[in-house]
């Protein structure tokens, strides 16, 4: 029996920019209430929600300074309640994003320690003196700059893997662990069905800070971050290599896997809810069953175009290096990486390529996660002026871009916005009306509204089109839910060396049934041949108008991008 994590599709929120129910530029709990029955109907199961805590908003709410409340922009911890319970009357799970590494320098737990070197709540960060007149090492943070903060008051430094609003806590110190242990129950005695885990690996840092052996300026940090675009191929490799070493001391330690272990037992003490950890690494399954549920497969997205190779290639390292027991989690998307259609799109198929992303997501083992607009095609939007900037990544590349390297404003400008992450977190696009439907007209909302909304990237337009992208997602979300195969089953790549299109089967032995999915990632059409005879296949979806069921499927023929799925069976 599969858990309900194994079968669901998450739909990540980002909770500022969902739904506008007052009028104040900034989503709230009542808005996404109030949108909930659009999730149902869109069929996705479950919701993870970025940070709704309050926040300073120094990393747009991954900065957090109450783990027990909710941002007063957002709405009151009522109002929360009646977004969970709204969303399981209506069989929608909701994970929140927990953030273990950081608080915000807000937190009053960071505004204690920071206040005198004997403070209780010193040794709950991690304070060094300086050495030669300037940091403790040379670490960096990584979004840019030193990773330590000079306090004068007790003329000390403070490390922060991020920003230096976003002290780090010390997780060897108990008392944090307790108190964190105790915002895990807090949410979960609610009835929260788990939590996202944000930025897992650094958790814990090298307690010997040993400098690291990295010659990098400033500028080669951004670049590594990026691997910018238009880098020469092998620097960009070069560039990326040398960021491995520059981190390596702060993070991935081991002690973080016990620390997901007493994690772990504490959820278990709570029926059917899930962690997922935000990281490459596989080894934060633990062996499979004792730490986290799911870990995202972040890798197939790390490229520039999504090729059946890639896939496959992809699909073959990680299958094979998840421990017994563990499920797959797939990805395209998220409030850190580019849209999805601005990511893999060509710039001429963009409506084809947003349809084969969703038809990979649905169809490739492991549970998926989408991110909102997505099913609309909402895409990015390159700001046109730093200050429409909110998040500090775009702002401080833009400043050290200018400063550092005298670039003109429209370079530093186009780094900041590739850099930035502002460009996928724009308002949500429900109808052709002023500010997309988010807002009301003439509010002047937290980040600019994509003017495409009035182009057809919006949800009213699209329910009326049976055509439209958010058809298809609700087709294919739909077609997932009652294919068993889909869900359930085994992959087992076929036609490994086609170029263009991928093929598999998702086989499920439990539940008696096998799929053949075909995805067509190429503008040419194919003729597919199978070493299936006597199978016959019934066509459950394609994108194109296609009929019934074929006797003896050796041979197929695609359309251009096509996405073909068939249950197959034996004929007698
Ligand atoms: C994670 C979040 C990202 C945030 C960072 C620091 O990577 O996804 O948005 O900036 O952690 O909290």
């Amino acid at each position: 029996m599969l858990a309900w994590w194994q079968k669901a599709v998450f739909y990540q929120i980002y909770p500022r920019s969902f739904a506008d129910s007052n009028g104040d530029g900034i989503s709230d709990f009542p808005g996404m209430t109030a949108r909930l029955d659009y999730l149902q109907d869109l069929g996705i199961d479950a919701v993870w929600l970025s940070p709704h805590y309050p926040s300073p908003q120094f990393d747009c709410g991954y900065d957090i300074s109450d783990y027990e409340d909710v941002a007063p922009e957002y709405g009151t911890l009522d109002d929360f309640k009646r977004f969970l319970d709204e969303a399981h009357r209506r069989n929608i799970r909701v994970i929140l994003d927990l953030v273990l590494n950081h608080t915000s320098h807000e937190h009053p737990w960071f505004l204690e320690s920071r206040s005198s070197r004997d403070n209780p709540k010193r040794d709950w960060y991690i304070w060094r003196d300086g050495k030669d007149g300037g940091p403790p090492n040379n670490w960096y943070s990584i979004f840019g700059g030193s990773a330590w903060e000079y306090d004068p008051t007790t003329d000390q430094y403070y490390y922060h893997f991020f920003l230096k609003e976003q002290p780090d806590l010390n997780w060897r110190n108990p008392e944090v662990k307790k108190a964190m242990f105790d915002v895990v129950r807090f949410w979960l005695d609610m009835g929260v069905d788990g939590f996202r885990l944000d930025a897992v690996s650094t958790i814990f840092e090298d307690p010997e800070m040993p400098d690291h052996p990295v010659q990098f300026t400033q500028l080669d940090l951004y670049k590594a971050l990026l691997a910018l675009r238009g880098e020469e191929k092998e620097r960009a490799a070069y560039l990326r290599a040398q960021r491995e070493e520059l981190f390596k001391y702060q993070r991935d330690m081991p002690e973080v896997h016990e620390l997901m272990q007493e994690l772990r037992s504490v959820v278990d003490e709570y029926p059917d809810r899930v962690l997922v950890g935000e990281s490459d690494q596989i080894a934060f399954y633990g062996d499979g069953t004792n730490e986290l549920h799911l870990v995202f497969n972040f890798p197939l997205m790390r490229t520039d175009r999504l090729t059946p190779a890639w896939v496959r290639a992809n699909q073959r390292e990680r299958l094979a290096a998840l421990p017994p027991g563990a499920w797959p989690c797939n990805t395209l998307g998220n409030h850190d990486s580019p849209r999805v259609i601005s990511h893999f799109g060509d710039g001429e198929h963009d409506a084809e390529w947003a349809r084969i992303c969703l038809a990979l997501m649905l169809t490739l083992k492991g549970t998926p996660f989408l991110y909102y607009g997505e099913e609309i095609g909402m895409t990015d939007l390159p700001l046109q002026d730093i200050g429409q900037f909110r998040d500090m990544l775009g702002v401080r590349a833009y400043h050290a871009f200018v400063q550092e390297m005298g670039m003109s404003h429209e370079e530093a400008l186009a780094i900041a916005n590739q850099v930035g992450r502002d460009k996928c977190r724009t308002p949500m696009q429900w109808a052709n009306a002023p500010n997309a439907g988010f807002s009301p007209a003439g509010v002047q909302t937290w980040l600019p509204v994509n003017p495409n909304y009035t182009q057809g990237v919006n949800v009213q337009d699209q329910l009326d089109d049976p055509d439209s992208l958010l058809n298809f997602y609700r087709r294919m979300l739909r077609l997932r839910r009652e294919t068993p195969a889909l869900i359930a089953g085994e992959y087992e790549p076929l036609h490994e060396d086609a170029e263009d299109y991928l093929a598999f089967l998702r086989h499920s032995e439990a539940d008696g049934q096998t799929c053949l999915v075909v995805l067509n990632m190429s503008d040419r059409s194919h003729r597919l041949h199978f070493d299936l005879e006597a199978t016959r296949a019934r066509c459950l979806f394609s994108s194109r108008t296609r009929e019934g069921t074929v006797d003896d499927l050796t041979e197929l023929f695609i359309a251009p991008f096509e996405v073909y799925i068939a249950e197959l069976t034996h004929r007698i």
